[in-house]
């Protein structure tokens, strides 16, 4: 089910204009298994997949939430699928981690991240909890033998939590504000949460990002929210929580990291260079024809690739695959698999547009030849360093691309 925003998720006014349409769309990390014989063909639901503006606080949501239980209760998006992901959200936990007290990860998907702080903790007073909503996510993580609170993140949570353990001294919600339909509930619960000296550490992608490369296709039902530092920061005032460093981070596509704390005032202001904001200014016209102008060369480039007889693969069955092979629709006549490492997205098609995702050991069997395929498309942009890096070696011959048509060569291992 969708409901149709009636005022904006942060400052509740009804003052609010569309930016850019994508269509309905199916959930973009609801892979489909196939239909076998004689079984019913059920069709996915899709829903409509709109950016709009608040006029009045000027922050960038979308114009319709899915009940998030339709969408986080059996999630598909495992940390650990990404080394590199791990390693980087276990380096901030452990570069502020206290010498004693809680620490809580929120949005701690299958523990991974907790699993290596653990490493660290050594035999200190310090206790580590996640909460997570993702039933199959926190059974992973209790096979790693992180203590996780199976739990959407609310006010109500909050309470829950401290009741139990305690204020926490190091708070890090990595890539989940933007998730949150009810963002004043939840940090409401992050101000419950903080011990007064404790720190909060929230990152999420930055909506400048998105416009300046184009990133149409991290805009999905699951990301309702798309932050500035202007509208993060408004949030959080209006909880009593300060923002007192921002930085900005390469990692995830383009994300910034805020410092937060439970008092002292807004620091942000004095890294001017990273203030480049803003929003206001956006002309969302000339994206939407720069975005018409990806698909069209994307589509024009498989077709020719395809009327060459070269063979193209998709890598990275990620949610923003299916927004861009939904958006762009390219079915099956123009791409028919897509490679991804994660177990329980393997054997699965992708949502809406239907390739078949597959294990990466298993592409020299489908494609029967030796050379591998001609040219690797990497849906899954974000990673395309790590991806290439790994799979040049098995597949020297071939050309990976990303789906603005770039080239992408390996550099040596930074981290
Ligand atoms: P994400 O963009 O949401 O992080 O999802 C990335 C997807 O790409 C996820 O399904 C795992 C997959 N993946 C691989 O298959 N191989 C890899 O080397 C990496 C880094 C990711
Ligand atoms: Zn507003």
């Amino acid at each position: 089910m969708s409901i149709e925003l009636s005022k904006c998720r942060i400052c509740e006014s009804s003052n609010i204009t569309d930016l850019f349409d994508l269509g309905e769309q199916p959930l973009a990390n609801a892979l489909v298994y196939p239909v076998l014989p004689g079984q019913l063909n059920v069709s996915e639901p899709k829903y409509p997949l709109v950016l709009v503006q608040c006029e009045d606080c000027k922050h960038i949501q979308l114009k319709h939430t899915v009940t998030p239980e339709e969408m986080f209760v059996d999630y598909h998006f495992h940390t650990a699928s990404s080394p590199r992901m791990v390693r980087h959200f276990a380096s901030i936990i452990n570069k502020f981690l206290p010498k004693d007290g809680l620490v809580v990860e929120i949005g701690s998907n299958d523990g991974s991240v907790l699993e290596e702080v653990t490493n660290n903790v050594g035999t200190s007073d310090v206790r580590l909890l996640g909460i997570d909503p993702s039933r199959n996510l926190c059974d992973e993580a209790f096979t790693r033998k992180v203590a996780t609170h199976c739990a959407f993140f609310s006010k109500e949570t909050a309470q829950g939590v401290v009741g139990l353990y305690g204020k926490a001294k190091l708070v890090l919600c990595a890539n989940v504000l933007g998730h949150v339909p009810d963002l004043n509930d939840f940090v409401a619960g992050l101000k419950l949460l903080l011990a007064d000296d404790g720190l909060l550490i929230i990152e999420v992608p930055h909506v400048l990002e998105l416009y300046d490369r184009l990133a149409f296709d991290t805009i999905y039902h699951e990301h309702v929210s798309y932050f500035s530092i202007k509208c993060l920061t408004e949030l959080m005032n209006k909880h009593g929580l300060y923002v007192t460093c921002v930085e900005k981070q390469e990692v995830h596509g383009g994300t910034i990291r805020c410092h937060i704390r439970s008092h002292g005032g807004n620091g942000w202001s004095v890294i001017p260079d990273i203030l480049r904001e803003d929003i206001v200014n956006l002309d969302w016209h000339y994206f939407e024809v720069q975005v018409g102008l990806l698909k069209y060369k994307l589509r024009s480039a498989l077709a020719n690739m395809m009327l060459e007889g070269k063979q193209v693969v998709g890598y990275g069955a990620a949610a923003k695959a299916a927004v861009l092979l939904n958006y762009c629709n390219i079915t099956t006549d123009l791409l028919q698999y897509v490679v991804d490492c994660t177990w329980d997205k393997q054997g699965k098609l992708m949502p809406g547009t239907h390739q078949k995702v597959i294990a990466p050991e298993k592409l020299w069997d489908i494609l029967q030849q030796q050379a591998g395929p001609e040219v690797m498309l990497i849906l899954a942009w974000n990673h395309a360093e790590e991806i290439v890096r790994k799979e040049q070696n098995k597949y020297p011959n071939t050309t990976f691309i990303t789906p603005d048509l770039i080239t992408v060569q390996a550099r040596a291992q930074k981290d």
